[in-house]
């Protein structure tokens, strides 16, 4: 059946780090409904390899794509650094990454083009984000830094407190050497983690959540597309983990604030 406005959007992240995305776009578009798929069997993607990561992202896309979903989001910087093309054979639907709006979003926080990336180590190796600024603005200096300590202590719920501080700060030393003015948070997990990364990384520098971007580049997509949901109705949710559900449902609340109503077991064949 032809995905039409009031189908759902899907939102796919290598865990649950993507409810940051989730949030945003419930936030901007509450009439929207969202599917969210959590590939908490296989994650983290951040060190696995591209191969991997796009075997994984795709056997998403397909299981979403059957779904009936009007567009896909890919929450995971980690697959859009890596997956996107691939992704976009599979879904057969408008497929939003993370990287291009992050990307902008930078830029226009720092005209000068001086720009910090941070991201897992899989997101960093791509260059991905460098190459998409470069795409963007001649003369661009990116830095790039692997935080891979930042996806456990979000897990935790170690979001601020001295260990938080620590690491952060010991992450952000390159970065305040090479003066940047705007860091993008290239990792759904780490918009938790701003307070301390404001504080580490100092004044004058802009933090990027991609995030609130995506939303904001998925809204303009559906608009374009005649696809937004009719307004005055709130959207439905709907959960998917690929392993651990409860896991997901416990770890879940603390990101959302409230617990996802009911998170669905589905296994993808390998
Ligand atoms: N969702 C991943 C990302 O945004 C972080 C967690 C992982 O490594 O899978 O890159």
């Amino acid at each position: 059946m032809k995905p039409s406005a009031r189908s759902p959007i899907g939102v796919f992240d290598s865990g649950l780090g993507g409810l940051t995305v989730l949030k945003a776009l419930a936030r901007r578009m509450p009439e929207e409904s969202l599917v969210y798929f959590g590939d908490t069997a296989h994650v983290p993607y951040g060190t696995k390899s591209p191969e991997a990561i796009a075997r994984y992202s795709t056997q998403v896309a397909r299981f979403l794509a059957g779904r009936g979903i009007k567009l896909l989001v890919v929450a995971c910087n980690t697959s859009s650094a890596w997956a996107l093309p691939a992704i976009r054979r599979a879904a057969k639907v408008p497929v939003i990454g993370v990287v291009e709006p992050g990307a902008r979003a930078a830029l226009a926080a720092a005209p000068s083009g001086r720009v910090g990336v941070i991201g897992t180590e899989a997101t960093v190796a791509s260059r991905a984000y460098p190459k998409a600024l470069a795409r963007l603005k001649r003369g661009v200096r990116v830095e790039s830094r692997a935080c891979p300590l930042f996806v456990p202590l979000v897990e935790e719920g170690w979001w601020s407190g001295p260990v938080a501080a620590a690491v952060a700060r010991r992450y952000a030393a390159p970065l305040r050497k090479a003066g940047v003015k705007a860091v993008i948070l290239g990792c759904t997990h780490y918009p938790y983690l701003k307070g301390v990364l404001a504080r580490a990384l100092g004044r004058g520098v802009r933090l990027i959540d991609s995030a609130e971007e995506t939303a904001a580049e998925t809204e303009r997509a559906l608009a374009r597309r005649g696809l937004r949901a009719p307004m005055g109705r709130r959207g439905r949710r709907e959960f998917y983990a690929s392993d651990a559900p409860e896991r997901f449902r416990r770890l879940g609340a603390r990101m959302l604030g409230r617990a996802p109503e009911k998170v669905k077991l589905k296994v993808l064949d390998d």
